[in-house]
């Protein structure tokens, strides 16, 4: 088994769909190894998504990922990071499978309900980012 990390983004926390989205992706194998309510601050965000800083979205981002709380959490699961990108969908909703979390639950591509890595090594950057090693279980 390994492990991915997600967080549900202030729109799924405004919008009430923290419970619905947690139901899916127990439902979908994934077990809960670390998880919190927490909110990201203007330098945590600009840390996470350094990778997106030169995109012309980076400002909206940052400001979207720093509005309100998010959950925080590690998965585990045969495969977690290949098959959570595939429970999630595609980043634009607008082109996401039918079933998946953001085809469900997201806005926009600038307003996307969640968040998935993309490698393992990214999870493991990313778990740690979030939370101290006795918080993982
Ligand atoms: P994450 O799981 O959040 O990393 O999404 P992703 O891997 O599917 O997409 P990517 O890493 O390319 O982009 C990171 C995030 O930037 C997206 O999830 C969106 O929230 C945001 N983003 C990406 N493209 C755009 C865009 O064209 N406009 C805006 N406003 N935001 C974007
Ligand atoms: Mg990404």
């Amino acid at each position: 088994k390994n492990r991915t990390f997600t967080m549900l983004k202030p729109d799924a926390v405004e919008n009430g769909n923290i419970g619905a989205i947690l139901e899916l992706i127990n439902t979908s194998g994934f077990r809960i190894v670390a998880m919190k309510l927490t909110q990201m601050s203007r330098k945590d965000a600009e840390t996470f998504y350094a990778v997106h800083n030169e995109r012309p979205f980076f400002g909206e981002l940052v400001e979207y990922m720093t509005r309100g709380p998010i959950v925080a959490a590690v998965l585990e699961k045969d495969n977690a990071v290949e098959d959570f990108r595939t429970l999630i969908g595609a980043t634009n909703p607008a082109e996401a499978a039918e079933g998946t979390i953001r085809k469900k639950y997201a806005a926009s591509i600038g307003e996307n309900a969640v968040h998935g890595s993309d490698s393992d090594e990214n999870a493991a950057i990313e778990a740690a980012f979030h939370f101290a090693g006795r918080e993982l279980f």
